[in-house]
This record gives structure tokens, sequence and C-alpha cells, in this order.
């Protein structure tokens, strides 16, 4: 079997030959024209004398349609039904049917007679319809997942002969496997035309993901390429299969703060009521998923739990904890002690957590919580103690001071270091802190006072020998020392005063030890000398022996000299 396919202008024809039979077969369109050629243009014999056109009527009764006279330029119509006003005749003898229908699918026969012979050349006609385009109907408005759904019904109509329809997903066809995909094709003709409308309907099982697939209907037919329907997509429904709680709130929940609790479902389309469990009580929301609590206190911690109103299984846990710190420090604010008397410092807590405490005096980090069991001077001061738990910080603090009785520790004298003066300095604790008063006028007062201790300079001239006194006083009580001042123009000559230079002392100690250097010395050139003369005899030299008298007397005058 072999075909060939032929192009006659407007219209498409396919011929086909039967290995026997020679009947030729061509393809007209609906409602064009439709040519059916005569011996395929071999058909102009030596001695034509006309052609006729001819069929053969539903009730088998010959039916002529045309003839035309070699000689003659016009052809006769003889036909009397539907053919009359459609049917011509080509310079080619291809005869030419206008608007096509299905009702001219038959066999027509073309009939050449010549001076010596007469030919009959039959043909076949075919007259197809393109289908009009696909359309999805009957849409399901939502898939459910895991079920056999009816997703639609796609629809071509008017097609000759009739039209294949394929659905696809996602571009790729889809096949009736009987059981999760179901197609179901049905072809209706329609009664005056004879056209053919093809419908097929798809029954789908939808997973969650097809949520994204395309659905699509393509119509094959032989009139040309694929169409294609408009792409559907469809929401997939799926019951909840895990519900959670969550709590909408900055961590950590503070007393005071609001609370929302928001309850979610993983099912399509979402619930839209929910039952909360407020730590033991049922409360129903609807068409909302939070449940606020507002303000809320330590009292409020506890388990919240939500659950599906139609499924109390499908339920959610969780603990909320509302953050507390309270704090109480004693003492508090301004505190006055007396020196040498103890504080207690008590700090009590009470939270949600492990708070955390840390100390500080004046700025500086404690160890620990400070203990006083014998107040001094330099415990005073700003104690800061911070307690934080996450979120909360409670500050709290108490200043303390430390009073006392002014009580000097110290009294000294030294000379200043170019010799000219002398340098008074009076030590003393006590606070508040003491005033200074001196016996006598001087220069260059200083003072200092740290952490309860006073330091009082005063620089004096004197001309003569003094007792010099200095009294501390404040608001509490005084106290008073003495110390002798010697004259200075005196002192040049004298022997340095105990407490003062250090440097003199040393002096007088090199001194002493040279002096008694010196007279060891000479003792030992007595000696000599002694034993020299016993040998010599001149023992009875008296100026001599004066001499040696005179020496060590001045000796011992120099040695007492260097004693002072
Ligand atoms: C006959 O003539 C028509 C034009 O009049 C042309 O389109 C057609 O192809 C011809 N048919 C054959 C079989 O030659
Ligand atoms: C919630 O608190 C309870 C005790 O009140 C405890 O048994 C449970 O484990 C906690 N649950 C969570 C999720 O922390
Ligand atoms: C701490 O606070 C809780 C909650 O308010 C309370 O029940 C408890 O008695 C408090 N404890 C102390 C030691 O104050
Ligand atoms: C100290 O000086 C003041 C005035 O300068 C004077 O009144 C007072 O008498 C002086 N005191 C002594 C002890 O010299
Ligand atoms: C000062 O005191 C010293 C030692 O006590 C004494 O030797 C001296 O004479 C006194 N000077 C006067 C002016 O009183």
């Amino acid at each position: 079997m072999h075909s060939v396919i032929c192009l006659f202008g407007a219209f498409i024809a396919a011929a086909v030959f039967h290995p026997g039979s020679c009947v030729q077969t061509v393809i007209g369109l609906y409602g064009e024209t439709i040519e059916v050629p005569c011996n395929n243009g071999n058909n102009k014999p030596d001695g034509l004398i006309f052609t006729k056109w001819k069929y053969v009527k539903d009730d088998g009764s010959p039916g002529d349609l045309l003839i035309k006279q070699a000689l003659k330029d016009e052809a006769t119509v003889s036909a009397t039904d539907g053919y009359k006003s459609r049917v011509s005749i080509a310079a080619n003898s291809s005869l030419l049917i206008t608007q096509g229908s299905l009702a001219d699918q038959r066999v027509f026969t073309c009939m050449v007679v010549s001076l010596t012979n007469l030919q009959e050349y039959s043909v076949e006609v075919k007259v197809y319809k393109k289908p009009s385009s696909p359309v999805i109907k009957n849409k399901a408005k939502e898939l459910e997942n895991g079920k056999l759904t009816q997703l639609g019904e796609c629809v071509v109509e008017n097609a000759n002969p009739p039209a294949d329809l394929i659905w696809m997903k996602n571009n790729l066809p889809l096949v009736d496997d009987g059981k999760t995909i179901i197609i179901t094709s049905t072809i209706t003709k329609e009664p005056v035309t004879g056209l053919s409308s093809t419908s097929s309907s798809l029954q789908y099982t939808a997973r969650k993901e097809d949520v994204e697939s395309k659905f699509t209907c393509t119509a094959k037919h032989v009139t040309g390429p694929n169409q294609v329907s408009e792409a559907e997509t469809f929401p997939i429904h799926y019951p909840t299969e895990k519900v959670s709680l969550q709590v909408v709130s900055q961590s950590p929940i503070r007393e005071g703060d609001d609370v929302i609790l928001k309850c979610q479902a993983d099912g399509n389309p979402p619930p839209t009521s929910f039952n909360f469990n407020i730590k033991g009580k049922k409360v129903t929301v609807t068409d909302k998923d939070v449940y606020t609590l507002t303000s809320v206190t330590r009292a409020d911690s506890g388990v919240y739990k939500c659950s599906l109103l139609d499924n109390d299984m499908m339920e959610s846990t969780r603990n909320v904890t509302v953050s507390f710190l309270d704090v109480s420090l004693t003492p508090t604010g301004k505190v006055l002690k007396k020196l040498g008397e103890n504080l207690v410092v008590a700090l009590e807590k009470n939270a949600s957590t492990e708070a955390k405490v840390t100390w500080t005096k004046d700025n500086r980090k404690l160890d620990k919580q400070p203990e006083f069991s014998t107040l001094t001077y330099s415990d005073a001061g700003l104690y800061v103690c911070d307690v934080s738990i996450e979120g909360i910080k409670n500050t709290l603090s108490f200043e303390l001071t430390v009073e006392g009785v002014p009580k000097i520790t110290s009294l000294t004298k030294h000379r200043s270091n170019d010799g000219k003066h002398k340098v008074l300095m009076c030590e003393a604790e006590g606070s508040p802190k003491p005033d200074v008063q001196w016996s006598v006028n001087g220069t260059n007062d200083e003072t200092s006072y740290v952490n309860g201790k006073a330091t009082y300079k005063l620089t004096v001239v004197p001309s003569k020998n003094l007792t010099v006194s200095c009294q501390v006083t404040n608001k509490l009580g005084y106290d008073t020392r003495e110390i002798s001042v010697f004259s200075l123009f005196e002192e040049e000559t004298k022997k340095p005063e105990k407490n003062e230079d250090g440097a003199e002392q040393a002096k007088v100690i090199v001194g002493v030890v040279v002096g008694l250097f010196l007279a060891a010395a000479l003792v030992g050139l007595i000696y000599w000398l002694y034993i020299k003369k016993t040998r010599q005899g001149s023992w009875k030299t008296g100026e001599k022996e004066a001499g040696t008298s005179e020496e060590s007397k001045k000796l011992e005058e120099n040695n007492h000299k260097a004693d002072v």
C-alpha cells in the first residue's frame, strides 16, 4: 500500500490507491470547495467527445451531476438534488463541489468518452473538520489529598473524524491506571451536520504537591497541530496532621507583658476556629487562631494547650513561664554608723530563675556581699547591688557613713630640707573630717583627708624653745597632743634632737665609731712607746712623761668632742 499526498491550492487532497480496486481517495475540508480529480488530470484522450461526473445516490439509484461536451465551453449541470447549485467542472476536468459537508463523503465517478473509448475513474471523497479548541468544563473547586476526585471535563466540538483528547499534568500525559487516574471519553454525533464532539472526564487522586500542578487537555486531530486548553490549577485540601501552639511574645515574658498564644494547624484549608486550654480552662475562639493573655503575672505561668474544635487529640502544649524578680535590701539609702559598730547587710530575693548578684563599692567590684563586724572609716562608701535574671534587672544601694571622735595617731617634727624651717605633722583619724587647731602660727598649712585619716602639716620657724599642741575637732569631740620644738638657732651647735633628721643620727654614730677607733690606736701607740722607753731606760724623763700625759689629755678631749 502506498499513498500520495497532493496539495490543490486552497484545499488538501490525499490520494490513496488501493491495489486491485484502484479507487483514489481525496480529502476535502468541511465548508470549503472540494476538488475531485479525474484520473489525476490525464483525462483528455484523442477524439474526446464528453466528460461526465456522476455518483450513486443513497438509495442506490444513479445520480448524474454534469456533462461537459469537448467542443463546448460550458458544462451542463444535470443534477436535480442539492448538488445542482454546488457543482462545477475545472478545465482539467476536476469536479468542484462548494461548501463541502459530511454528506459529500461518497464515491464520485468521472466518465471520459472518446471516439474510440469509454473510461470511468472513481474517487472516494472524505471530508475533514478541524475541532474547536479544547475547553475544560465542570472544574472541581478543590481536590482532596489522596482521594479520587472528578477534576473536570474536557470538551472539543464539531470534528470529523472525532478528535482524540489527552489529559496532561505539567505537560506530561496522564494515563488511566484504573485506580488513581480514571479517564472516560465519550463521542457524540451532531444529528444535523454529522460532526462529532469528544468529551473526556478526568478523575484524579491528588497529592499535596499537586497544588503546584498545571492541568491541560490536548486535542489531537488529523487536520493539524495539537490544540491545547488553558491550564488549570486546583487547591488541594487535606486534613490537619499537626497542631502547633506558639507563644508570640518576646522571651523572657515579664510581668505586665501581653502574651499572644497562636494556634496553627497544617491542614488546607486551615481550620479557622480552635479550642484553647488556658491552664485547664477551655476557651473556644472562632474565626481566629489567637488568644491573648493581657498583662500577665507570675500566677499566669503554667501549661497552655490548643486543639482542633472537632478533634481533641489534635493538640499542642506549651509551658508559659512569666519571669519575676523580687528583691529587698537592708539597709538602703543613707546609713550612718559609729566607728567600731557592726552592720548587718541582708539581701532577699525571690525570682523565677536563679538570679545573678553583683556588688560594687564606689564603682569598684566586690567579690562578695559586704559584711561589717567592726566598722572602720574605710568601710564608708556607696554600695550598689545589681540583681538580675534574663530580661529583668534590679539595682539597690545604700550609702554608708562611719563617724567617730577624732583621735591623733601621731605628731612628729622634722627639719625642712633647707634646714631653715621645722615641719610639724599631725595625723589623726576621725569622721566627719576633723578641723585642726595648732597652738602656734605657721605657714604652708596642708591637709589631706582619705578614708577617715587626716594629715595636717605646719611649717614653723621657732626662735625659741616651744611646746606645740595639735588639736583636732569634729562635732563628736576632740583630741590633743603636744610636742617640744627647740629653737632653730640653738640647735645649730647642739646635739640633734632624737626625733629629728635621721642623717644627723648617722653622723653621730659614725663620729663615735671613728673616735673609738682613734682611742684604740692611741692606746696602742702609748703601749709601744712605754715598751721602747723601758728598754732604753729613759723612763725618768719628766718632759717626755708630761708630753705623753698632755697628748693623752688632748686625745681625751677629742674623744669627748667626737662623742657629742
Ligand atoms: C486542475 O486545475 C486546478 C486549477 O483550475 C488545479 O488547482 C488542480 O491542481 C488541477 N488538478 C489536477 C489533477 O491537475
Ligand atoms: C511543662 O511543665 C511541666 C511541669 O509543670 C513539665 O512536666 C513538662 O515537662 C513541661 N513541658 C515542657 C514542654 O517544658
Ligand atoms: C516567691 O514568690 C512566689 C510567687 O509569688 C511565692 O509563692 C513565694 O512564697 C515567694 N517566696 C518568698 C520566699 O518570698
Ligand atoms: C597668730 O597670728 C594672729 C594674727 O596673725 C595673732 O592674732 C595671734 O596672736 C598669733 N598667735 C600666736 C600664738 O603667736
Ligand atoms: C632650750 O632647751 C634646751 C634643752 O632643754 C636648753 O639647753 C636650752 O637652754 C633652752 N634654750 C632656751 C633659750 O631656753
